[in-house]
């Protein structure tokens, strides 16, 4: 639903003052509790992000998982419900579903091939296309010489209507002045949120 969210909401606006016994669908089944499934739409097309981050990551030799691990920590520490998602092992249907209602979207990957690595394009190009309702993102990650890594990834992303946020690209494995960084990234999601009344 997340893409059509504009038409399902001027729909729900059409309906409102009706009372409505039975959803019959013109295919699928038919809903005798018309209460949940319009609560539940409401729901999903209402503009309001949950204090939840998402990080959505590849690693193939350790560096960029060693900054995923730290920013999982310094993000519960301060209050922030994390999800993150290692692609390789992700089903995107559960990718998919945590991107419904997560406020920011941290995506981190090695550079490959001049770019982000290819299960990590995927998952971009999904949120992409899904238009959830992130108000922030940032991207993180590992490299070995140099790349065009962060140009990719906001190439793909044109459709979310995100905050760009500090970006962290660390040359092989991070030394704690990048870990540091990666706190630094965490207390600026938090006053984000704060200040967008996300939390
Ligand atoms: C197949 C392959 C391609 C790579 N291509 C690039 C590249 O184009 N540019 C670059 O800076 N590093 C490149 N690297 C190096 C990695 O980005 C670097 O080792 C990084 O620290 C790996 O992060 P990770 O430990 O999270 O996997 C490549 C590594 C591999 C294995």
């Amino acid at each position: 639903m997340m893409p059509f969210r504009t038409p399902i909401r001027n729909n729900l606006e059409k309906i409102k003052d009706l009372d409505i016994k039975l959803i019959a669908p013109s295919r699928g089944p038919v809903y005798p509790k018309p209460g949940l499934i319009l609560g539940a739409y409401r729901d999903w097309v209402s503009d309001k992000a949950k204090n939840e981050a998402i990080i959505a990551f590849v690693s193939m030799h350790g560096s960029t998982r060693r900054m995923v691990d730290h920013l999982v920590d310094s993000l519960r520490k301060n209050g922030i419900t994390v999800k993150p998602f290692n692609l390789t092992q992700t089903d995107v249907g559960a990718l998919a579903v945590a991107l419904v209602d997560a406020a920011t979207l941290v995506i981190a990957s090695p550079t490959v091939l001049v770019g982000p690595h290819p299960n990590v394009v995927y998952a971009v190009h999904l949120a992409n296309v899904l238009r959830p309702k992130l108000k922030f993102a940032a991207v993180i990650g590992s490299y070995g010489w140099g790349g065009k890594m962060m140009d990719q990834i906001t190439k793909i992303i044109t459709n979310l209507k995100v905050e760009l946020l500090q970006s962290i690209l660390v040359k092989g494995h991070p030394k704690e002045e990048y870990l540091r960084s990666l706190d630094r990234l965490a207390e600026q999601i938090l006053k984000k949120h704060k200040e967008g009344n996300i939390c």
